[in-house]
C-alpha cells in the first residue's frame, strides 16, 4: 500500500515509524513532514490546509490511505474530499471533526448525551458574556469557541483576568473568527488525563492511557504550551475510571454522533479531569494527540495499518488490537524562548546512544528541518525523545540517558516528566 501521513510535528513522525513497521506499507509521504519523517518517508512540500492539491497529489501518486495528524485539514473537510474521490481516509469527516472545531459544539454534545462536563454557557455577545461573568465569579475558564492552536483556553483565577481573556477573543479578536462566540465554564481541579479511542462510528477500541505536561517549566510551572512531554499509562487510571469513562463518555458521544448523522470515524481523544466529585470531560480532540501518540504508539503490538483499514471499512468489531506491558515516557526538547519567539535553524547534534539505550528509545522529531545536509531546529517542540521501560520509573531512566546524547544550543527540557506517575504507583 501507498500511505500518506499529512503533518509535520512529533506525532506525525511517530505515526510514519510505526505504519513502516507494517508489512503492508510499501511507500510511504509525509506531508509535508520533517527531518524525522524523512527516514521513513518520501516529504512532499504542500502545506496541511491545501485540501485541493492534497487530493491531487493522492490521485496523481496513487496513495490508497490517507492519514490526517492534524485537526485543521479534519475540519477544513479533507477526508470527505478524499472519500469523495474514491481514496481511503483515516480521520474523522468536517461534520464529525466539530467535536474538536467548536467547543460550544462539544459542549451540546456532552450535555444532550448526559457525558459529565463542567457547568457552562455560550455567548456571542460580549455584554451578555460580561453579565454571566459577574454572576459566576472567579475562578472561571473562558475558552474561544474555535481552532487556535492551543492557544484559546484562559484558566482565570481572578475576575479581572476573565475580563482580559473576554477581551482578547471578543475585543481583540486575537483568534479572529475562532472567537465569535466564548464559552465560559466551571473551574475545575484535579489531575489531567488523555484517553484516545479508535472508532469507526459503532464499535470503538480505547488505547491505553497517558498523562502530557502543558507548562514549560518543571512543577507544572510558567506558561502553557503545545505539550513538553507525555507518560503512559497514567496509573490514576484505574480499571474504574476505565469502566466509567467507556461507559459514561466514549459509549454515549460515539452513539450520539451516529444519531446526529455525524458518524465519526478516526481517533477520538478524550481530555479528562479526575475531580474528587469524579470525571469530568474536559474537551474533545478529533485525532492523536502530540506527545501522547509518542507515548502511546511505542506501546502498540499490533499493525497499526491493520487497525486503520478497519476503522476505514467499519469493521473494528473484528479487530483485536494488542498492547505492550512496557510503560513508555517522552521529554520534549524545545527552541529557547519557547512558547514565547523563538528562532530556526540552529544545528542539532546527535550522538551515537549506548547499544542498552539504542534498542529502547526513540528521537521523534517534531520541529526539525534538513538544510544543506544538517538537521536544524524548525520549531518551537524540537524533538521528542521517547523511551520504553518495564516500569515508569526505568522508562524516565532511560529516556532522560537518551536525552543526554542529543544537543543544539538554548534546548530545553523538563527533568520531572512522569514524575507524579510515581507518587500514585503502589
Ligand atoms: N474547566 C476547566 N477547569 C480547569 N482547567 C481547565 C478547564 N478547561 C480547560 N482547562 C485547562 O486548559 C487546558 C486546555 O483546555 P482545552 O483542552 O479545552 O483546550 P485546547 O486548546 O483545545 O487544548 P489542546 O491543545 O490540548 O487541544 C486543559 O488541558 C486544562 O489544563
Ligand atoms: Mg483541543
Amino acid at each position: 500500500m501507498k500511505i500518506l501521513v499529512v503533518g509535520n510535528g512529533g506525532r506525525e513522525h511517530t505515526l510514519c515509524w510505526k505504519i513502516s513497521e507494517s508489512t503492508k506499507a510499501d511507500k510511504i509521504y509525509a506531508l509535508p513532514g520533517n527531518a524525522g519523517t524523512a527516514d521513513y518517508a518520501e516529504n512532499v512540500s504542500i502545506a496541511v490546509d491545501e485540501t485541493n492539491q492534497i487530493v491531487d497529489f493522492c490521485i496523481e501518486n496513487e496513495v490508497n490511505l490517507v492519514v490526517v495528524g492534524p485537526e485543521l485539514p479534519l475540519t477544513l473537510g479533507l477526508v470527505d474530499q478524499l472519500e469523495a474521490a474514491g481514496i481511503d481516509a483515516f480521520g474523522p469527516s468536517a461534520l464529525a471533526a466539530e467535536i474538536e472545531g467548536s467547543k460550544d459544539f462539544s459542549k451540546r454534545i456532552m450535555e444532550k448525551y448526559g457525558v459529565p462536563t463542567a457547568k457552562y454557557q455560550s455567548f456571542t455577545n460580549v455584554q451578555r458574556a460580561e453579565a454571566y461573568l459577574s454572576e459566576i465569579g472567579a475562578p472561571c475558564v473562558i475558552k474561544a469557541d474555535g481552532l487556535a492552536s492551543g492557544k484559546g483556553v484562559f484558566v482565570c483565577l481572578t475576575i479581572e483576568e476573565a475580563q482580559n481573556a473576554l477581551n482578547e477573543i471578543m475585543g481583540e479578536k486575537s483568534f479572529g473568527d475562532a472567537g465569535n462566540r466564548v464559552v465560559i465554564e466551571e473551574y475545575l481541579e484535579g489531575q489531567e488525563v488523555s484517553v484516545l479511542a479508535f472508532t469507526d462510528g459503532k464499535t470503538y477500541i480505547p488505547m491505553v492511557s497517558a498523562q502530557d505536561h502543558k507548562r514549560i517549566f518543571n512543577e507544572d510551572q510558567g506558561l502553557n504550551t503545545g505539550g513538553m512531554g507525555a507518560y503512559s499509562p497514567a496509573p490514576m487510571y484505574t480499571e474504574d475510571v476505565e469502566a466509567f469513562v467507556n461507559q459514561y463518555v466514549f459509549e454515549p458521544v460515539i452513539k450520539g454522533m451516529e444519531k446526529e448523522g455525524r458518524l465519526y470515524k478516526g481517533v477520538l481523544y478524550a481530555g479528562l479531569m479526575l475531580t474528587d466529585k469524579g470525571v469530568k470531560v474536559l474537551e474533545f480532540n478529533a485525532r492523536f494527540g502530540d506527545p501522547e501518540t509518542q507515548v502511546v504508539l511505542t506501546r502498540l503490538d499490533s499493525d497499526l495499518i491493520d487497525i486503520m483499514m478497519a476503522v476505514v471499512e467499519e469493521r473494528l468489531d473484528t479487530m483485536d488490537i494488542t498492547w505492550k506491558e512496557d510503560a513508555a515516557v517522552c521529554v520534549v526538547m524545545s527552541a529557547a524562548g519557547y512558547p514565547g519567539a523563538y528562532k530556526n535553524g540552529t544545528p542539532i547534534v546527535f550522538k551515537e546512544p549506548d547499544a542498552e539505550i539504542a534498542h529502547n528509545s526513540f528521537v521523534f522529531h517534531a520541529g526539525t528541518a534538513i538544510v544543506d545536509g544538517q538537521v536544524v531546529t524548525n520549531g518551537g517542540r524540537v524533538l521528542g525523545i521517547t523511551a520504553t521501560g518495564s516500569t515508569i520509573k526505568k522508562a524516565i531512566d532511560n529516556v532522560y540517558r537518551r536525552v543526554e546524547t542529543v544537543d543544539f544550543a538554548g534546548a530545553h527540557y523538563r527533568t520531572d516528566i512522569g514524575k507524579k506517575a510515581l507518587l500514585y504507583q503502589k
